[in-house]
């Protein structure tokens, strides 16, 4: 039996699963566990179910010790773990793509409607209890129909973004590190471009690409200032892809018409000069919230914990 160490509130099913087979100790406080608890907690651990608000790195990995086996981050992102500081241990790191891709497109999706059509400014105008009629030039929006999507990073969730713009009747542009698969192309239409390419032709930009040192504020002054004044960014990938300081100038000068936020540069504190703003609509890390999604990552991040600890290869290795 081995010691597991779940370091937050995960489904019940999946702490379950695991405590069929081994030792578990799981976090379940109201709020993310403190630095120092979490460093005691993990000494003599096997196996580490992390979330994305913990830092695994180095302090961390040596806190638990040399019998560390596994780090099963419940999640698709990975920017929370030091990988390299894993692959020196001998720590295998795994993540849970696929089971979130669609309850992530739905989000990157809803946020390319809220910021369009003007929906979240529309209902704050009814809740502050302000007169209003219908009016012909009324909080008039942009049509997506006709209109170009941008996806910078055309993973899985990039793809399925694509493909409900594309019932939408958007035409696609992509920037990704590889080539997309012919079939999924074709089924797309979608053409590959380079950033500025992309940035320049789109009336919607959205970001699905993973951040690390290459990705930090891809989308900076310069990368807004060459969109279209009328067009929109999206982010539901990671904060610090955006150099929120300039994408608060930007919103506000009206170099760009509008931007939907699922994620934030010093998460959860958002910018100051965003939250001000009617053309930016905010939303509070939901991507993956569903109860269908979560439980399918935390069962996926179980199976990931005691694939390693029985010495098999896990269904979604990072390293
Ligand atoms: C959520 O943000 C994830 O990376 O799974």
């Amino acid at each position: 039996m081995s010691r597991v160490v779940v370091t937050g509130r995960i489904p019940d099913t999946a702490i379950e699963k695991l405590r069929a087979e081994h030792e578990v100790d799981a976090w379940s406080g109201p709020e993310s566990i403190r630095r120092d608890e979490l460093l005691r907690r993990v000494a003599g651990a096997d196996a580490i179910v992390s979330l994305l608000t913990e830092r695994v790195d180095a302090e961390l990995l040596d806190a638990a010790g040399p019998q560390l086996k596994v780090v099963a981050n419940v999640a698709v992102g990975y920017d929370n773990i030091d990988v390299p500081a894993c692959v020196e241990r001998g720590v295998v790191a795994t993540n849970t793509p696929g089971v979130l891709t669609d309850a992530t497109a739905d989000i990157a999706f809803g946020l390319i409607l809220m910021a369009t059509r003007r929906l979240a400014e529309g209902e704050r105008l009814i809740r502050s209890g302000q007169a209003w009629k219908w009016g012909m030039f009324f909080l008039l929006g942009s049509s997506l129909q006709g209109k170009t999507l941008g996806v910078v990073g055309m993973g899985g969730i990039g793809q399925a973004t694509a493909r409900r713009a594309k019932a939408f009747g958007m035409e696609i542009v992509y920037q990704s590190r590889s080539e997309l698969d012919p079939t999924i192309a074709a089924e797309l239409d979608a053409r590959r471009v380079d950033l500025e390419e992309l940035l320049s032709v789109s009336d919607v930009v959205s970001l699905h690409c993973p951040y690390g040192p290459a990705t930090h504020h891809l989308i900076g002054a310069e990368q807004l200032a060459t969109m279209k004044s009328s067009a929109f960014l999206v982010n539901t990938a990671r904060g610090p892809i955006v150099d929120e300081d300039a994408l608060a100038t930007a919103l506000r000068e009206g170099s760009i018409a509008g931007a939907g936020l699922d994620v934030y540069e010093h998460e959860p504190r958002v910018h100051p000069g965003l939250l001000g703003l009617d053309n930016v609509a905010l939303l509070p890390h939901l991507g993956s919230a569903t109860v269908e999604t979560r439980t399918a990552m935390a069962m996926l991040a179980a199976d990931n914990a005691l694939a390693v600890l029985s010495g098999e290869r896990p269904p979604a290795a990072i390293s």
